[in-house]
C-alpha cells in the first residue's frame, strides 16, 4: 500500500483541516508504515500558483505548514514529507499528461466551475489544469490509495481516467489506478458562526474557526460565542435535524472523543449549551495545546529545511523510474 496526499501551504491550519484531513493522514501514516507500506505527504506549492501569493509569503507558508504537519503527528521518519516544487517530476509528468487529458473532462470539474465562476476568460491556466497536476501528483508514485474528502472525489476519478487513457493509448501498462480512501468518519466541520457554511480559512471572521495556533483562552471564547439555538440538546441524533449549529458542535465533540453523535447525546441530551460548550472547550484545548506547543517550538527552525530536503530526495527517488517510463512510453 502506498498513500499519497497533498495540502496547499496557504495560511494556518484550522480545526476543519485537522479533523477532516490531517488527523486521518496521521492515522494512515501509522497504519501503512506498520504494515510495510509507504506514505508520502507534500506541500502543494505548485498548486498554489493558481492563487496570487507573494513570493515571501509562499516561502514562509511552506515552512510553517511543514511545522504544523509535524506538530499534528506527521513523522518525517515514517512518512516522506516534502514540497512539490522540490520534485520537478510533478511538473514534468503534468506536462506529459496534458497530452492525455481532454478539455471536456476538465470543463466538467465542479471545482473549476466554482472557482473560475463567471470569469473563465480571466482564470489562469493553472486553475484549469489543476486536476491534471493532481493526477500527476499521485500517478507519479504509483499510489494505491489516496485519501480524499468529498470535494476531491471528482478529481481522483479524473486521475483514474487519465491513467487509463494513458495506459491504453501507449499500450504500456504504466500507471496504477489509485483507489479513493474515504476515512470512516469523514468529518465536515462547519463554521462556528453559521452552521451551514464550511469552516474555512477564507472566512473573514476569525470567530468562525478554531485555528490550531489559537491560545487556550481564544479557543474557550470562540466556543462560548459559537452560534446556537435556545433549545437544550436533544437526547438522540434525530433531534438535531434542522439545528445545523448544534449538530456541528456535537459532531466536533464526537470527533475529538473518537465517539459518535448518539453517544455524545446520550451523555449531554437535555443539557443546556453552557455546560456542553464548557466540556467541548476542554476537549479542544486538550487536543490543540500540545499541537500548538510543538508548532511554536518548530516554527522557524532550520530543522524544517532539513526535513524538506531529505523528504524531497526520497520522493525524487521513488518518482524517477515512473517518470522515465512515461517519457519512454511517449517516445521522448
Ligand atoms: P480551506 O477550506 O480552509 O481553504 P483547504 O481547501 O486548504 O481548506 O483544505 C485542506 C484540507 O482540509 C482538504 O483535505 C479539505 O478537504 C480539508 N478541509 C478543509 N476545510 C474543512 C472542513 N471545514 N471540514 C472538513 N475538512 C476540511
Ligand atoms: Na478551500
Amino acid at each position: 500500500m502506498r498513500i499519497v496526499s497533498g495540502i496547499q501551504p496557504t495560511g494556518n491550519l484550522h480545526l476543519g483541516n485537522y479533523l477532516g484531513a490531517i488527523r486521518n493522514w496521521v492515522r494512515m501514516q501509522d497504519e501503512v508504515t506498520a504494515t510495510g507500506g509507504e506514505s508520502l505527504f507534500f506541500l502543494a506549492d505548485l498548486h498554489s500558483l493558481s492563487d496570487h501569493i507573494d513570493r515571501d509569503v509562499r516561502l514562509a507558508s511552506v515552512r510553517d505548514m511543514t511545522a504544523a504537519l509535524i506538530a499534528c503527528g506527521i513523522d518525517p521518519a515514517k512518512s516522506i514529507l516534502f514540497n512539490q516544487a522540490a520534485v520537478p517530476a510533478h511538473a514534468e509528468l503534468c506536462w506529459l499528461l496534458n497530452g492525455t487529458a481532454r478539455m471536456g473532462w476538465l470543463n466538467r470539474m465542479t471545482q473549476w466551475k466554482d472557482k473560475a465562476g463567471k470569469n473563465r476568460e480571466g482564470a489562469s491556466i493553472a486553475l484549469f489544469d489543476y486536476p491534471v497536476l493532481q493526477a500527476a501528483d499521485v500517478l507519479l508514485y504509483q499510489a494505491t490509495h489516496v485519501p480524499v474528502g468529498d470535494d476531491q472525489k471528482q478529481h481522483l476519478e479524473l486521475a483514474r481516467d487519465i491513467a487509463t487513457k494513458f495506459n491504453t493509448d501507449t499500450g504500456v501498462d504504466l500507471f496504477t489506478l489509485p483507489e479513493p480512501f474515504i476515512p470512516p468518519a469523514a468529518a465536515r466541520i462547519m463554521s462556528l458562526r453559521d452552521g451551514t457554511a464550511k469552516m474555512s480559512k477564507s472566512d473573514p471572521s476569525d470567530m468562525s474557526r478554531i485555528n490550531l495556533s489559537d491560545p487556550d483562552d481564544a479557543i474557550s471564547q470562540k466556543v462560548r460565542k459559537a452560534k446556537t439555538d435556545p433549545e437544550p440538546l436533544p437526547s438522540d441524533p434525530m433531534g438535531l435535524a434542522g439545528r445545523a449549529e448544534a449538530a456541528n458542535l456535537v459532531s466536533i465533540y464526537a470527533a475529538l472523543a473518537d465517539s459518535d453523535t448518539a453517544t455524545v447525546l446520550g451523555e449531554f441530551g437535555g443539557s443546556q449549551f453552557g455546560p456542553f460548550k464548557a466540556a467541548l472547550a476542554d476537549r479542544l484545548i486538550e487536543r490543540i495545546t500540545p499541537i500548538r506547543e510543538r508548532y511554536e517550538a518548530l516554527r522557524g527552525s532550520p530543522e524544517l529545511d532539513r526535513h524538506l530536503q531529505d523528504g524531497a530526495a526520497r520522493a525524487r527517488a521513488v518518482a524517477a523510474p515512473t517518470l522515465a517510463r512515461a517519457y519512454d512510453a511517449l517516445g521522448l
